[in-house]
């Protein structure tokens, strides 16, 4: 009958909007996944909301975000492409791709990853190598406050570097650091209400704040154009250094096998390659950011972690293997991530096909946020959501416990693919940092002072701020 018919395509509610604006006006762009998780307090776990013109449906809470992206992955495992992303990837890669070919290059980076031991003994050997050159900056401080911001990229990009090119830079390198710092403000420059009024409304044209970002993303391409250029005037397929020879190969081995439809080309290459850099060098130094913060700003936390160090570790270098003796730390690790929600409306998805969701019904195409936020804080999962609680992850005999609502990778289809790479240069950067410094505020600042609000970017990065590393050896 039409009244069940009409009743099967009810729409998820939400904000009335306004014509060509829509709930523009009633968003905090500084702060959109903010008004969003106010908004899914009003009009529940699903709602509809319009960013100017561009419907987006937004998933709210952790059994509906999970509902959606693990029982029903295919259905919202799609990616959107919004107008920057498409200008810059053009269907290429594995962060802004659909179908076949991104299928391709996704399955062919989870496996790369991993045989470059990607939570295995290689990637381990080379983060705590890169550890110590870290140590070595932090240790020309001598105690006094300075900003860990770019070391820690300098750092955290080099794990990347040596899984994609086989080798690292060293931290004076001028074309290395053009190249971290050209990415970080690309990064921010993406997050910028400028660049999110651009994807809304792309005809306003390229002067309404996207010139930057292109300008810095064509620069990049060109530089990592280049590095693949040096790989492949040296490529010999015997030695594979990285993640580009071992996508060379396969082009060649594909060529030679008469492949002709192959998504193994130089745009896949490129792309893909900028992928790993753009989403595993800020996420990563973020996490360890807001760390070292979340450390100096609760002494009695950092106390009692180190405490545990002390007694499980001593002083020799702690390896991924010592995780499970060390739950009290593995805690903290988990209940930074919680609490700094750095990817808090993860990336856009689509609907691949129409879908009834929960009593809602879902156009083939439609955007969907899967609000990590309403995740990572849900009332309904985390006993204290909006404060900074080890305990979360801990039973009552100080036993590390995991939880379903620990979700800043998202999960489903298009969850990270960095994820193990990630939890292990979490781990290995933080134990060793925390085992040789105590983090404190600047002299004159109390812990009371130090600063919580995140700035904006793509990713939630904390406050300019000024830490204190004291040599504890
Ligand atoms: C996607 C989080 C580190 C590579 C994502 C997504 C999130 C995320 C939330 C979006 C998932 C979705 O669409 O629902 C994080 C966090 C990290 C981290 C919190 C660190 C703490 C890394 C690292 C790499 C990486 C180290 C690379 C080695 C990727 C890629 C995608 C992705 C390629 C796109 C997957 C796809 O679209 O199929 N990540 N990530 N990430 N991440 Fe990460």
């Amino acid at each position: 009958s039409q009244s069940t018919n009409q009743e099967r395509r009810k729409e998820p509610p939400g904000p009335r909007p306004l014509p060509l604006i829509g709930n523009l006006l009633q968003m905090d762009l500084m702060k959109p996944y903010i008004t969003l998780w106010e908004f899914s307090k009003k009009y529940g776990n699903i709602f509809t909301v319009y960013l100017g013109p561009k419907k987006v449906v937004v998933l709210a809470g952790y059994k509906t975000v999970k509902h959606a992206l693990v029982n029903n992955a295919e259905e919202f495992g799609e990616r959107e492409v919004f107008q920057i992303a498409n200008e810059t990837s053009q269907g290429h890669g594995i962060l802004f791709s659909n179908g076949e070919s991104w299928k391709e290059m996704r399955r062919f980076a989870l496996t790369t990853l991993r045989d470059f031991g990607m939570g295995k003994k290689i990637s381990e050997e080379k983060i705590i190598e890169e550890c110590k050159n870290l140590m070595e900056v932090f240790d020309q401080y001598e105690g006094k406050p300075f900003d860990t911001t770019q070391s820690i990229n300098y750092a955290v990009s080099n794990i990347i570097c040596s899984i994609v090119y086989g080798n690292r830079f060293e931290y004076d390198d001028p074309e290395f650091t053009t190249m971290v710092n050209r990415a970080n403000e690309t990064i921010r420059l993406v997050g910028s209400p400028s660049v999110q009024i651009y994807n809304m409304f792309p005809w306003l044209g390229k002067w309404f704040g996207s010139r930057v970002v292109m300008k810095n993303i064509l620069q990049s391409k060109a530089q990592i154009r280049k590095l693949i250029g040096c790989l492949q005037d040296t490529f010999t397929p015997q030695v594979c250094r990285g993640f580009v020879d071992a996508f060379l190969l396969r082009q060649q081995t594909q060529e030679e096998s008469g492949n002709i439809n192959t998504y193994y080309n130089s745009e896949n290459l490129l792309v893909s390659v900028a992928n790993l850099f753009n989403a595993g060098t800020d996420t990563t130094a973020t996490t360890l950011r807001w760390g070292l913060l979340l450390m100096a700003k609760y002494p009695q936390i950092q106390g009692q972690l180190q405490e545990e160090l002390n007694r499980v570790i001593g002083s020799r270098q702690v390896r991924g293997e010592d995780r499970k003796h060390l739950p009290y730390t593995d805690a903290v690790i988990h209940e930074v991530q919680r609490l700094a929600n750095i990817v808090p409306m993860s990336l856009p998805h689509a609907t691949s096909q129409d879908i009834t969701f929960q009593g809602y019904f879902i156009k083939k195409g439609t955007v969907v946020y899967p609000l990590l936020t309403s995740v990572l804080w849900d009332e309904t999962e985390w006993e204290s959501p909006l404060s900074f609680n080890p305990s979360h992850f801990l039973d009552k005999d100080g036993k590390f416990v995991k939880r379903d609502a620990f979700m800043p990778f998202s999960a489903g289809r298009r969850a990270c693919v960095g994820e193990s790479l990630a939890r292990m240069e979490l781990f290995l950067f933080f134990t060793t940092l925390l085992q040789c410094y105590r983090f404190t505020p600047p002299p004159g600042m109390t812990e009371d002072e130090m600063d919580l609000t995140p700035t904006l970017g793509l990713t939630l990065n904390p406050t300019p701020h000024k830490l204190c590393a004291h040599s504890r050896v």
